[in-house]
């Protein structure tokens, strides 16, 4: 896979990692340390824009704090779902999104940041779909993904406030993606975390690929489930594929308007 990759200075990633510590601790997530680098590359921004956002994340320890316990009250003390929620924040945040579209909310970490990205900017839709795997029992069992729904609860559940900014979708992505796709004018942030098979992502790929705007952040978590399916992708549209850190959540900047070259692939089964 090609890489992007852009020089640092140590003194700002300690800056900006400093500056998400506050947050990082209240959430209870020691992988939510702020990357700079991959945050530089997805946003294009100067550092000192970056830092200046993430000065803000001082004000969403409360809701960190309340997203922990909601978690370790849903038996599941050790669970925070994507490790990137400040780089979410921040890219939101810097970019200005008029449409941010996810797959795949669970609990809610991404689409918390994101609204609280969006809420801040005072514009912007959060669009998110969703297909809950349901937990069995009023305990999560071993044998259980975390990212199930707990008996009683909704979608979202560790979001402990309510956005007018929040699309919430319930159903398969496979059948509510192209739909939800059809009614924006445009996609300005993408992120794939839902059902990680190479072929579902390559489905929500090519379904966001026509409105997506120039610049728009392409984000994939889980990618070491989805083989060559990000890349193959970055590739065809002339994209550098930036991994954050040694994570396997990736992501690149939509560069251009590109014919599409290849049909959108069939969507995969169910989760
Ligand atoms: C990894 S979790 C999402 C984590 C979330 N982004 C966060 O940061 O907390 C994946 C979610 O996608 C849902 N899901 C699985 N397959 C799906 C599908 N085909 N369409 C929509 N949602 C799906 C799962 O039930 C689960 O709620």
């Amino acid at each position: 896979m090609t890489e992007e990759v852009i020089a640092q200075p140590p003194a700002a990633s300690r800056r900006a990692r400093e500056l998400g510590a506050k947050a990082r601790k209240a959430l209870g997530d020691p992988r939510a340390a702020v990357n700079l680098r991959w945050l530089r590359t997805m946003s294009g921004a100067t550092v000192e824009r970056i830092l200046e956002v993430l000065a803000e994340l001082d004000d969403l320890v409360p809701v960190e704090q309340e997203m922990r316990r909601r978690h370790v009250a849903g038996g599941r003390p050790g669970y925070a779902q994507i490790r990137a929620p400040f780089e979410l924040y921040a890219l939101v945040r810097i970019l200005q999104p008029k449409h941010v579209v996810e797959a795949g909310v669970s609990s809610g970490i991404s689409s918390a940041h994101f609204l609280l990205a969006l809420d801040r900017n005072r514009s912007g839709t959060l669009h998110s779909l969703d297909l809950p795997t349901l937990q069995r029992g009023p305990v999560l069992q071993p044998d259980e993904s975390p990212v199930s729904l707990p008996p009683g609860l909704a979608t979202g559940w560790a979001i402990p406030f309510r956005s007018s900014r929040w699309d919430l979708r319930i159903g398969a992505s496979q059948a509510l993606l192209p739909r939800l796709v059809e009614e924006l004018p445009t996609v300005d942030l993408f992120l794939h975390d839902d059902l990680h098979t190479p072929e579902h992502l390559a489905f929500e790929l090519a379904t966001v690929r026509p409105k997506l705007s120039v610049g728009a952040p392409v984000l994939a978590d889980n990618t070491k489930w989805t083989g060559e399916a990000f890349p193959h992708f970055a590739a065809e549209v002339g994209a550098r594929v930036s991994r954050r850190g040694t994570d396997d959540l990736v992501g690149f900047r939509f560069p251009r308007r590109t014919r599409r070259t290849t049909p959108i692939p069939t969507p995969g089964p169910s989760a």
